[in-house]
């Protein structure tokens, strides 16, 4: 059967965060039409327990299969280290995930071997990082750090402010000889700029973004659904109030480019 590759592209994050995701996808496959869901009524999820996580990744999906995409971003660090590759392959379109694209970017990019990752304290305490660039670089040296406080930093739009600057400070003063970092969260990239200063410049910075945008790309050639010549829509749904993910998306993106829709995931399973 000939596969419909005028369908859009599903990207869900457990809020805005996840814009990160669609503006590198944006850029990479400009003529692609783009279902974003942000679960900003349910999140954060970094504080929430991995079967909690795990039940609403499947809910968000199934929301997002119902508006007919042909393949599915997890923009999510969060949800896709909780819910586990078992769960992303069981629902019959490819899933990318922003973890194995960003792990495979760090291991090519590391010359020491020594490659660190930072996220939420759910992706952290899952492990899954770990366990994705030891598989790809066995033997490497790993360092791990939680920091919940920059999701809240970022959506308060602190990006460049002396308190991100000195909390950034206190959460990587014991980052040690890594020569490269994985930014495991989505709203991460926003801090590019403080973290690669408090880190003295020396360290390779993993957009997971930019990473997962380029597996994307591979997924849908591979699969045969690559639209080179549609004319682009883009969807936003949130869970939460439609003005303030318009008013936050402004932030986040410029422009949104498209109409902000209410969506709720729990009538989806
Ligand atoms: N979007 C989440 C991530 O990439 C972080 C925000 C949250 O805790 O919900 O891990």
């Amino acid at each position: 059967m000939k596969k419909d590759n005028s369908k859009p592209i599903g990207i869900f994050d457990s809020g805005l965060g996840g814009l990160t995701v669609l503006k590198e996808v944006r850029k990479l496959l400009p003529e692609e039409s783009l279902v974003y869901f942000g679960d900003s009524g349910r999140a954060p999820y970094g504080t929430k327990s991995a079967d909690t996580v795990r039940a609403y990744t499947r809910q968000d999906i199934a929301f997002l299969l119902s508006k007919g995409v042909k393949a599915v971003v997890v923009a999510c660090n969060t949800a896709a280290a909780c819910a586990g590759r078992d769960l992303l392959d069981s629902f019959g379109v490819p899933v990318v995930d922003v973890i194995g694209a960003g792990s495979e970017l760090a291991v090519s990019l590391t010359s020491s071997g020594n490659i660190g990752v930072i996220g939420t304290s759910a992706t952290v305490a899952s492990g899954v990082y770990e366990r994705a660039v030891k598989a790809l670089l066995p033997g490497c040296g790993f360092y791990a750090k939680a920091c919940p406080l920059f999701v809240p930093l970022v959506e308060e739009g602190w990006w460049d402010d002396e308190i991100t600057y000195e909390v950034a400070r206190r959460y990587l003063e014991d980052i040690g000889d890594v020569d490269t970092l994985v930014l495991g969260c989505t709203h991460y990239p926003y801090l590019e700029k403080v973290i690669g200063e408090v880190t003295g410049g020396k360290i390779a910075l993993v957009n997971s973004a930019k990473a997962v945008a380029g597996k994307l790309e591979q997924t849908l050639e591979k699969e045969g659904l690559r639209n080179k010549d549609g004319k682009p829509v883009t969807e936003y749904y949130t869970s939460d109030s439609v003005e303030k993910f318009s008013s936050l998306g402004k932030l986040f993106l410029g422009e949104l480019g498209g109409n902000v829709f209410r969506a709720d995931p729990e009538d989806f399973t």
